[in-house]
């Protein structure tokens, strides 16, 4: 798909240290109030953005995501945010890059398979492989140079010592906060091909579909959600994730093309 200039690229997030980091970027602020939510418009980098919280949960990220596209026209969306890590291997520190969204808790069987979104025949939202490609460079691009060494000794835990590592897969979403090993162990067994679980990505991915814009969808893992998941939750955001966000948004919009046409110098991608 081929972007119109000056159609905004929304950025979401689902906490505040996340945007914050994100705002002192933003050249030619504007801020519109809509559905209890502030939506900043600017530019950062030379590319036309709104930046906005999505809020906790799938109906708080399906509310923001629906007005950064019909209010705004954004042309895509990348959402970025924490998740607990599920999959083998994924642990505090890495990120998990969504090439697939399905929200965990719905199930309207035995009228519609487990886990299908009635009347869509689709359980599995796939996220724009252009633009998901291009985050994905954009994280590891961060990664190489070493942007998250500096944290890694500080703000997290002493396990996560090790450079972080980008995953890339199932990420499943639900409104519930993930804080027992009873419940990860029964989410790895009935989807054992997921790696992260979080509250909003799916819902963002199914109005995303609903409305053919791409987007993609970056975590930082906080948490193994388990019995420790709860931590300190808000300093990981702060300290960790907030860093991650801001550097992959940066060096994301640095490889792309302002003038909306995708990665400078390939065709076709978002
Ligand atoms: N976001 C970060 N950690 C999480 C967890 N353990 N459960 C659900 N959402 C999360």
């Amino acid at each position: 798909m081929r972007a119109s200039p000056g159609r905004p690229l929304a950025i979401v997030s689902a906490m505040h240290e996340e945007l914050h980091a994100l705002l002192p970027l933003l050249e030619s602020a504007q801020q519109v109030r809509l559905g209890g939510r502030e939506f900043h418009s600017g530019r950062i980098q030379g590319h036309d953005v709104v930046l906005a919280l999505t809020g906790i949960g799938k109906v708080a990220a399906a509310l923001t995501t629906t007005l950064a596209i019909q209010r705004f026209d954004a042309q895509a969306l990348v959402f970025t945010g924490v998740a607990g890590g599920l999959g083998d291997g994924v642990a505090i520190g890495d990120l998990v890059l969504a090439r697939e969204l399905l929200q965990h808790d719905l199930d309207a069987s035995p009228l519609f398979p487990r886990y299908e979104v009635p009347l869509t025949g689709c359980s599995r939202f796939a996220a724009s492989a252009a633009l998901s490609d291009a985050v994905h460079s954009a994280a590891l691009r961060c990664i190489q140079r070493g942007a998250f060494s500096g944290i890694q000794r500080g703000a997290l835990p002493s396990q996560a010592t090790r450079t972080p590592r980008l995953h890339e897969g199932l990420v499943i979403s639900g409104d519930r906060f993930i804080a027992t090993a009873a419940q990860s162990i029964a989410l790895r067994s009935a989807l054992p091909d997921a790696l992260a679980v979080e509250m909003e990505g799916a819902a963002v991915a199914q109005v995303c579909a609903a409305f053919s814009t791409p987007f993609a969808v970056l975590r930082t893992i906080s948490d193994r959600a388990d019995d420790a998941a709860h931590g300190d939750f808000a300093a990981f955001i702060a300290d960790v994730a907030s860093v991650v966000t801001r550097c992959v948004v940066q060096e994301w919009l640095a490889g792309r093309d302002a003038s909306g046409g995708g990665r400078t110098g390939r065709l076709g991608s978002q």
